[in-house]
């Protein structure tokens, strides 16, 4: 096997979700519910999808129920099989049967590139791919499967990339890019990590999905602590682009469709939305109350 084909995901969800306490006070930001479906079975989905159905976790305290969610629930199973009601069956084994799922815990919070780290025993000699936990793509629009593409046939890591509000860019990683001959790739010359608007290098935020070469380990133990004090990917990764030599470069695919931030309450909202109104169950009347509703305000 090619050792740029892809078939580990991992998953880092060890934050603490305090932009939404106190809901995340006792129970994780990913088990927030999109309609039915908590956020992180939203991205288990885009990883199987892709063809990525093993999956590590990297967890923290209070993550419990993330495991509890990927697991059998044997008595509400069985009083499901008793009463014969198989749709909510379905409903409660599709998670469990969606992929396997394995946890490691980060222990110290050091920061996202030191979460990676943790999966480095696990991944061990491939490349694999990192989806962050809050990010949710829109399964309607592809974005892991080209990155994966564009993985195998460069060798190089790769990076997601999005157009962002000028005035956004602070709260991404951003990227100077090179274009290529595909419109939608580029290279990356340069990576910053949160950078002042001011100082930001161009408009175009990293979201969270990457393809990353298993070099990157050793990148990622020689990183210094950075922004916030914390092991930041954005630096390895920057070590990286500035060094072809060291890991394959850095190359960066255009993301055009719709992304939710959905550690953030305003984008929450907005996905709960966008994918409600296209539900067969309640799209129809969702829709219509939408259309009243902007009338009254
Ligand atoms: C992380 C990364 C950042 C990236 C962002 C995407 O930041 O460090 O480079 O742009 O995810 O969501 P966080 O949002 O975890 O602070």
């Amino acid at each position: 096997m090619s050792k740029f084909k892809v078939t580990k995901a991992v998953i880092p969800v060890a934050g603490m979700g305090t932009r939404f306490l106190p809901a995340t006070k006792a129970m994780p930001k990913e088990m927030l519910p999109l309609i039915d479906k908590p956020v992180i079975q939203y991205v288990v989905e885009e990883a199987v999808a892709a063809g990525l159905d093993d999956v590590l976790m990297i967890t923290g305290r209070n993550k419990n129920a993330l495991e509890n969610h990927f697991d059998r629930a044997t008595e509400l199973e069985h009083t499901l099989t008793a009463k014969g009601d198989h749709g909510k069956l379905d409903k409660v084994q599709e998670s469990t049967d969606l992929a396997n799922v394995h946890y490691v815990r980060q222990g110290d919070p050091l920061g996202l590139g030191h979460a990676v780290l943790r999966a480095k025993a696990h991944v061990a000699e491939h490349s694999f791919a990192v989806l962050l936990g809050d990010d949710v793509i829109d399964s309607r629009d592809v974005l892991l499967a080209k990155m994966l593409e564009v993985h195998e046939s460069t060798g190089s890591n790769v990076i997601a990339l999005m157009e962002v509000d000028p005035d956004q860019i602070h709260l991404y990683g951003c990227a100077s890019v090179v274009p290529t001959d595909d419109p939608d790739v580029v290279t990356i010359s340069h990576l910053v990590e949160k950078p002042k608007n001011e100082d930001a290098p161009s408009n175009l935020a990293v979201i969270g999905r990457y393809v990353l070469r298993q070099e990157m380990f050793g990148v990622l133990e020689q990183t210094a602590p950075g922004r916030g004090g914390e092991i930041q990917l954005t630096d390895a990764l920057q070590t990286a682009a500035a060094d072809p030599s060291i890991a394959g470069g850095v190359v960066g695919v255009i993301f055009k469709g719709r992304r939710y931030d959905t550690g953030d309450k305003l984008d929450f909202i907005k996905a709960t939305l966008r994918i409600g109104v296209d539900r067969s169950d309640i799209g129809e009347d969702l829709r219509a109350w939408l259309h009243d509703f902007a009338k009254e305000i």
